[in-house]
């Protein structure tokens, strides 16, 4: 391995919202911070050096996205999503979450309903409702330890014989998330198919985030949403990042790729009066695309060590199930065979066990009784917060 990831470094005092926002937000310093989905890894050594290159060129004017990063772009989804892409669909955005909120605006008028997939990635809830819009909530099923999609559920939507009422606004898009935060399902090409296949029979356009799309565990794979066919295409908006990939959420950039031209020209039009991603930003995602895959693969290894080793201590602590995931590194643990209410549960943790997580009901009111936790950490921190769990726990 040429990266240490054992290594814990000091990221106190550097304004990390991890770690420095703490007290403010769990009310206290000196937890072990396994919430936000920000890896404790140092960044790749390509990116480090291509900023610090670009750094020492002593302008930083307005900036534009290069050709070559546009390549660099084009050519990553081809190689890993087989999805040959046209340059002129992409719009350089400052985040998945800022994207999907000029999304929303671009196709919706105030009233108007969005569907997403409850548990869900809980900035989901504010993108919508700030928009204007309405949530529609299609609840994902657990069963068996694994979470699937309602398709029943999700054509009754429609159907006002099946109980919907007439007078509801449009429902007008839906924010489709594949790899799923916080479950951690890859969604197979037969439920990316008929989840399409609803959308377009019902014209509604397909939010895909893809954000967590190459954290894959075990093989899986990543079927990306608007390669399944070009109706499909034709009818997204998917959204990709370098930012979990390669832990560059400080940056703020993402891509967001609108093949539709009057979905893309609207989605810009949005766009207008805000401002594109930074220089330095730019910089970062042309390396981390280009050089960034010897430091993906040793984090993908070491995160699948850490994964093994949460599972060897979740196994032996009772009350505490993990639903498998297949790709991210954020874990969907099930607490609720200790009968607490989600408030009891988080205060417990924190207090007893020295841990920072997200709790369930942040994703939903199904995620009651959950926690997310982050596995992205240096493997001795995590082995503290396992033991740690463990023994308050016991207590
Ligand atoms: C599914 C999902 N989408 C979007 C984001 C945030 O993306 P960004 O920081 O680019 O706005 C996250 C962050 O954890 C996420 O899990």
């Amino acid at each position: 391995m040429k990266y240490n990831f054992d290594k814990i470094y000091n990221r106190k005092n550097t304004g990390s919202l991890k770690w420095d926002m703490m007290e403010n937000i769990f009310g206290k310093d000196d937890l072990i911070p396994l919430w936000v989905a920000d890896m404790d890894f140092p960044v790749a050594e390509p990116i480090k050096k291509a900023i610090k290159k670009r750094a020492d060129h002593p302008f930083y004017g307005y900036t534009q996205a290069k050709e070559s990063l546009i390549e660099a772009v084009c050519h990553r989804l081809k190689n890993k999503f087989n999805w040959k892409i046209n340059p002129n669909w992409i719009v350089f955005t400052p985040g998945v979450i800022p994207a999907i909120n000029l999304a929303i605006r671009s196709l919706t008028s105030p009233g108007d309903r969005i569907i997403l997939q409850e548990p869900c990635y809980h900035q989901f809830f504010p993108a919508i409702k700030n928009s204007g819009c309405q949530v529609v909530n299609n609840q994902l099923k657990l069963s068996d330890g694994r979470y699937k999609i309602d398709f029943h559920g999700l054509e009754s939507l429609f159907h006002p014989e099946l109980g919907h009422s007439p007078y509801y606004k449009p429902i007008k898009a839906m924010i489709f998330c594949n790899p799923h935060n916080p479950i951690g399902r890859v969604w197979d090409r037969e439920e990316i198919t008929q989840v399409g296949e609803i959308a377009l029979e019902n014209n509604l356009t397909v939010i895909s985030d893809e954000i967590h799309g190459e954290l894959l565990f075990n093989g899986n794979k990543h079927v990306s949403f608007a390669t399944i066919s070009p109706e499909f295409e034709s009818n997204s908006i998917t959204c990709i990042s370098p930012s979990k990939t390669f832990n560059l959420p400080g940056l703020n950039i993402s891509t967001t790729i609108i093949p539709n031209n009057k979905l893309r020209n609207e989605f810009i039009a949005t766009q207008i009066g805000l401002s594109s991603p930074n220089l330095f930003a730019y910089t970062a995602l042309e390396a981390a695309f280009r050089d960034g895959d010897e430091w993906l693969e040793e984090v993908l290894k070491y995160l699948h060590g850490n994964l093994k080793l949460l599972n060897e201590y979740i196994d032996k602590i009772d009350g505490v199930n993990i639903i498998k995931p297949d790709g991210t590194y954020l874990i969907w643990l099930d607490f609720r065979d200790l009968n607490m209410d989600g408030k009891t549960l988080k205060s417990f943790l924190e207090n007893e066990a020295g841990i920072a997580l997200e709790e369930g009901s942040l994703f939903g009111e199904s995620g009651n009784g959950f926690m997310r936790m982050n596995i992205a950490v240096p493997r001795p921190l995590l082995e503290i917060a396992l033991k740690n769990i463990g023994n308050a726990l016991k207590e």
